[in-house]
């Protein structure tokens, strides 16, 4: 077998299968509004993950049973694909009765029989896939009715009890230790309580078995509710096979009843994130505080230093630099784009060899260029910087389409909102703006243009002009040594050599307050006035 075709086997659903999802239950123990399986697990809600995996095993269609905020549970899990259905369980009478909500969505539509049922826990997002096919092809291999996933708990309080068939009981001709029935926490007595080996919360069950069964139920019992987990019994007493897979590792079976669970959950599935991407060729420099979320993908040679955050969508090319305290959310990172210290990018685009930060913020709609540079304290939103553009110091670019090879000067700012509507500024290629400008949209400033420090832009600008609006500078030669020595009452010094300076034009400067005598004449001022061509 060649290596692609074995992925394709292990990935490959499952001939005959159903997959049955209970979603229904409130989650009191989270103390949460929001209900229970749509409570994110490294960024994903949790029963996205069990969906995912029912989505790549069930060839005969996927039923979620959903109740608490059905409405919210609901477009979550349609989302997942076009084979999932979504059956409502207005009272929740119990697991068993969960799992009957389903029956029509399998058994009303010709064509569909699955010949045996995967069931889940929406709350168990640490299932793996390998486990669940292993558990499939026990049931097959032993021709049983139910097959149960099991777990030895050190404290296996509130978990249904595995009770397994007891060594005086072998004359019985049942084979040794061969399950007998689930016993639930509440109604388990002092002895069944000291079992640890507790029931996952998983099972696979025959077609023709699975919903005769569920409508026998009694809800004669401590919670008054219909167990799904009689099942187990009802197969004994009918002579049939209970086949039962203990889980190797006790992470897998973890069901999220409290926040303390979720906590566990998270650390448990971050840590398998990690372990994903450093076999994919990725380092990470402090592998325990790199956050990485479920849905991201990253490219080889790529470098994480510690305390990086990747967040939802996210996607990093290769040979991508990712430095200390910086957060990435649902954007898309070219190739080797190195990203400085304590940047937070959203919903953004970042072509090949382009340069962030440090501290750069880029708010969603952003578009930076291949070599492109976007430094220290410069904000951008909805925003394009062409190719080998430069932004690096101290800037907002907000509405902006900045062509190539462009330097926006530190301190630039795009006055984008007149206070009721945003507008549109457009800069040509091969603009030198200067330093502290502001450009007032909307406004287009033409390709190979110059526009001075300083300058407010708020008329378009042609092609290959100049811009320049400030207010001349004055110069007051020894204005300042004057004034220090007045205020300390010492004798002022001499005005500076009329010859070196210009005249002062009149009006334009005002002496300091003085307490001396002299006649305004002894002022020596400079005008340096900016020629326009
Ligand atoms: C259940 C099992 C228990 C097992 C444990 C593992 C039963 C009777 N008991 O107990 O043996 O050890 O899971 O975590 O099945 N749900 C519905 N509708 C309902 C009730 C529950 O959809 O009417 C859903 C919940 O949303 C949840 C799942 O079923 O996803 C399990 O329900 P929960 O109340 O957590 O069952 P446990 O008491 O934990
Ligand atoms: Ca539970």
């Amino acid at each position: 077998m060649t290596h692609s075709s074995q992925q394709q086997t292990a990935s490959s659903s499952v001939p005959g299968l159903g997959v049955i999802i209970m979603a229904a239950g409130l989650g009191k123990r989270m103390k949460s509004s929001l209900a229970k399986v749509l409570h994110p697990v490294a960024g994903r809600p949790m029963v996205r993950y069990v969906l995912d995996i029912a989505c790549r095993l069930a060839e005969q269609g996927v039923a979620v049973v959903v109740g608490h905020q059905g409405a919210d549970v609901r477009k979550v899990v349609e989302s997942a694909g076009a084979q999932v259905a979504v059956a409502e369980q207005v009272q929740q009478l119990g697991t068993g009765h969960a799992v009957l909500q389903a029956r029509p969505l399998f058994t009303g539509q010709p064509g569909c029989r699955p010949t045996r049922y995967l069931i889940l826990n929406g709350d168990t997002p640490l299932l793996t896939e390998s486990t669940l096919r292993e558990l499939l092809a026990m049931h097959d291999a032993q021709g049983a009715a139910v097959t149960l996933l099991t777990a030895v708990l050190d404290d296996a309080s509130g978990y249904g009890r595995v009770i397994r068939r007891r060594r005086d009981e072998w004359l019985t001709g049942a084979p040794d230790n061969a399950v007998q029935a689930i016993v639930e926490d509440k109604d388990a007595s002092d002895e069944q309580r000291t079992v640890r080996e507790s029931n996952v919360g998983t099972y696979v069950v025959d077609g023709d078995f699975l919903f005769p069964a569920l409508d026998r139920l009694d809800p004669r019992n401590a919670q008054g509710e219909y167990y799904l987990t009689d099942i187990v019994q009802t197969a004994v007493r009918q002579g049939k096979t209970v086949a039962a897979l203990r889980l190797r590792t006790i992470d897998e079976g973890l069901g999220i009843n409290s926040r303390v669970q979720l906590a566990e959950a998270e650390r448990v599935i971050r840590q398998r994130i990690r372990e994903r991407w450093l076999e994919a060729g990725v380092t990470m420099q402090d592998p325990a505080s790199t956050w990485i979320d479920e849905g991201v993908t990253i490219g080889r040679d790529t470098v994480l230093s510690p305390n990086v955050t990747l967040e939802g969508r996210t996607v990093l090319g290769e040979g991508v630099v990712v430095h200390s305290g910086t957060r990435i959310t649902d954007c898309t990172i070219g190739d080797r784009v190195e990203i400085l210290d304590h940047c937070i990018l959203r919903e953004s685009q970042v072509e090949a060899d382009a340069h962030l930060g440090p501290f750069a913020h880029l708010r969603p709609g952003v578009l930076v260029r291949r070599k492109a540079k976007v430094g220290n304290f410069v904000e951008m939103k909805k925003a394009e910087l062409g190719e080998g553009s430069k932004a690096n110091h101290l800037s907002y670019l907000g509405d902006a389409r900045i062509g190539a090879s462009v330097n926006i000067g530190a301190g630039t700012i795009t006055c984008n909102y007149d206070g009721w509507n945003k507008f549109q500024t457009v800069i040509g290629d091969g603009v030198f703006i200067g330093s502290d400008v502001q450009l007032v949209a909307p406004v287009n400033v033409g390709a190979g243009s110059i526009v001075a420090a300083g300058a407010t832009v708020t008329h378009n600008v042609p092609a290959d002009a100049l811009v320049i609006s400030r207010v001349p500078q004055v110069t007051r030669e020894g204005w300042a040594a004057r004034r220090r020595a007045m205020q300390s009452g010492v004798e002022p010094p001499p005005a500076p050599n009329a010859a070196r300076a210009e005249a002062v034009s009149k009006g334009t400067a005002a002496a300091p307050a003085r307490r001396g005598t002299r006649s305004k004449k002894s002022q020596q001022t400079t005008v340096q006035r900016t020629k326009r061509r």
